[in-house]
């Protein structure tokens, strides 16, 4: 893949005006590289979105939403329609980030419902997969990374393939109590969801980025980012103080031979 991916999503971190202070520095950090060979997205919260969009020129930072519903509109107090990202002019949008897998309880079928809605609505779905730890001690990471992606593709059509995009992030490395993984586990399990993709989507598959998503930090970016199956990095809290991702950046894409 010609072009790096780097994102971070927010959680539920910053509020509207740390969000704006954040995006501003970033935008002006890192506005000298070149945007053909990297794109950098972020997911701020739902309250920050309206002032993200006005604060960012979408050609350095595209931003995106943390969660969606798939209806439009109609009975689901508390959530989020795609008609209401749009209008925000948004077309990015996350599914099935662990936090929302295994603190909220959301299943495969809902993250496909998701990735569906978000596409027929002109948007690019993200959608996160990840096996627990316990996964991996009982040797079905696979097993749970395909049925992941089996269910929660399920439906997206050639035409749609464009608007899709993976983060595997295991679970058992995500966030303060997470372990990184180790690059050559990465790569297995990257080259694995390559294999899934290509059953799904053929030769189209390789327009999908994968990224990869669980304690990304300083000092293991270069190691991850150049494993030939990555195509970007997903970063949390290395991420959420602006010179740092910045320099997380131009570290990884130095390592890649992209700067
Ligand atoms: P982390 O979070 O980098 O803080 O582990 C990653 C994520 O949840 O996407």
């Amino acid at each position: 893949m010609d072009k790096l991916y780097f994102g971070s999503n927010l959680k539920m971190y910053k509020t509207v005006r740390e969000t704006v202070d954040f995006l501003t520095q970033m935008e002006a950090l890192t506005k000298d590289i070149d945007r053909s060979g990297m794109e950098l997205f972020i997911l701020p919260s739902f309250t920050a979105l309206d002032a993200a969009a006005k604060a960012v020129d979408p050609a350095y930072i595209r931003l995106g939403a943390q969660n969606m519903c798939w209806e439009e509109q109609g009975q689901f107090t508390g959530e989020i329609s795609p008609l209401m990202l749009r209008e925000l002019g948004l077309d990015l949008v996350m599914a099935g980030h662990s936090e929302r897998r295994h603190v909220f309880g959301e299943t495969d079928m809902e993250e496909n419902r998701k990735v569906l809605s978000a596409v027929s609505h002109g948007m690019t779905a993200l959608l996160c997969i990840g096996e627990t730890a316990e996964d991996k001690r009982f040797s079905v990471s696979r097993e749970v990374l395909r049925r992941q992606l089996k269910i929660g593709l399920f439906g997206v059509v050639q035409e749609d393939v464009s608007r899709i995009r993976v983060a595997y992030e295991p679970v058992w490395s995500i966030g303060t109590q997470g372990t990184p993984a180790e690059p050559a586990y990465v790569e297995e399990m990257h080259a694995e969801i390559q294999r899934c993709l290509e059953e799904l989507f053929g030769e189209m598959a390789g327009e999908i980025p994968v990224l990869y998503g669980g304690s990304v930090n300083p000092q293991n970016a270069e190691s991850l980012i150049t494993l030939p199956s990555v195509d970007g990095l997903y970063v949390g809290r290395a991420a959420w103080q602006a010179e740092n991702f910045n320099l997380l950046i131009r570290q990884a894409m130095q390592a890649a031979g992209k700067a």
